[in-house]
């Protein structure tokens, strides 16, 4: 019997029901972080709509668009087929695209294929392996091997596991283990949250340790605490559902690294402004994993095309009107922000970065 069809693998069951999951969160409604972060209106752009530039540099990669779609699926029948959607339309629009946690793979090579079908679809496109951060090097590699991957993300995601009923309760041996593997592999490390975002203080230990790349995805968007908790017989973590760091607040902490690391930005990105915003605050490349799970999955892949085409379009747009025509001039624009975040700013004694 093929594993992938396989109901009882608790695995394969486990991806499943997180993308079930997170199909039925509804988009937040509630305020996001980006909210508070305001470009300046420039009622007179000094080019023209076709004079912007938006590519982007990421260490060896160059990007024609800025945005990326972030790691989620592989390991179940059905997580196959979505893999395969999302590299079509990576594939068509030449933005990167991860996949998710290989584990799977690497535990059970019968699942691969739900992995390395995102190589089938796009053989030359740019792809992310992804593993946990307790990963062995031998799986991190084979991950590596498999999928023919660009670069590799290693996820840390201490809340998920901890509200998980089954969820690993040993970290410690984190941190040298992920030194080791940026180490060993010859090629970008991208060492990336789940949705809670990242602190200075855990910014300041990967930039020790050697890490070059990081990938906020702070809070405001999926939210694994929540998902977890659904997971759960009797919920008993909902209080939980708040935790973590938003994506703007991660970006603010990150202002220090900005020059020694390759910083990217994902986590509740719901428009082509908060996309922008992200690349202002000093991200190099925007992630989005749940809209993408969505386009792919309740409008199929032509839609989820036209969406990334006209998210980029629209981007370009709104570069118009801040007068900025490539990312870097972006960086330099005026931005105004809110007083909450103000305040996040001087409790955590970091340099003021609205720009008047
Ligand atoms: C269904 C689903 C599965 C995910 N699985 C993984 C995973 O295996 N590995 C990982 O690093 N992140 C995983 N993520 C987290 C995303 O990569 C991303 O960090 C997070 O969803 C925040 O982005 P969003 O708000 O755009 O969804 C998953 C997200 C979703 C929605």
């Amino acid at each position: 019997m093929n594993l992938l069809s396989k109901p009882t693998d608790k695995r394969s069951q486990r991806k499943n029901e997180h993308v079930q999951h997170a199909l039925n969160q509804s988009l937040q409604t509630a305020p996001s972080d980006f909210d508070g972060v305001h470009f300046i209106h420039q009622s007179l752009p000094s080019f023209n709509l076709d004079d912007v530039n938006l590519s982007a540099d990421l260490g060896p990669f160059r990007l024609d668009l800025p945005l990326y779609i972030n790691a989620m699926t592989g390991g179940s029948e059905w997580t196959r087929s979505i893999n395969g959607k999302l590299a079509a339309v990576a594939e068509a629009t030449g933005i990167p695209m991860a996949v998710g946690s290989m584990h799977a793979a690497i535990k059970q090579p019968e699942l691969s294929d739900s992995f390395t079908i995102a190589r089938e679809t796009n053989p030359n496109g740019l792809l992310f392996a992804n593993v946990g951060a307790d990963v062995s090097m031998e799986g991190a590699k084979t991950a590596v091997d498999l999928l023919k991957a660009d670069a590799l993300q290693i996820h840390i995601n201490a809340p998920q596991e901890l509200i998980m009923p089954e969820g690993d309760r040993n970290f410690k041996a984190w941190r040298d283990n992920i030194q080791q593997i940026a180490e060993e592999i010859d090629m970008p490390v991208i060492v990336k949250e789940v949705g809670f975002g990242m602190s200075k203080e855990t910014l300041q230990i990967l930039k020790n340790i050697g890490i070059k790349y990081t990938d906020v995805s702070g809070k405001g968007g999926t939210n694994f605490a929540t998902i977890e908790n659904s997971r759960r017989k009797n919920q008993e973590m909902s209080y939980m559902d708040n935790w973590g760091i938003s994506t703007v607040t991660s970006l603010l902490e990150t202002k220090p690294f900005q020059h020694d690391m390759h910083i990217l930005a994902s986590g509740g990105v719901r428009t082509p402004l908060d996309a922008m915003k992200c690349l202002a605050l000093g991200a190099r490349a925007v992630g989005m994993s749940k809209m993408m799970l969505e386009q792919v999955e309740h409008s199929g892949v032509e839609a989820a095309i036209e969406f990334v085409d006209q998210f980029h379009h629209q981007m370009k747009k709104i570069a118009v009107i801040t007068n900025a025509k490539n990312i870097e001039e972006l960086r330099n624009r005026p931005i105004v922000l809110s007083p909450e975040l103000i305040s996040w700013q001087q409790q955590r004694s970091m340099e003021q970065q609205g720009r008047f």
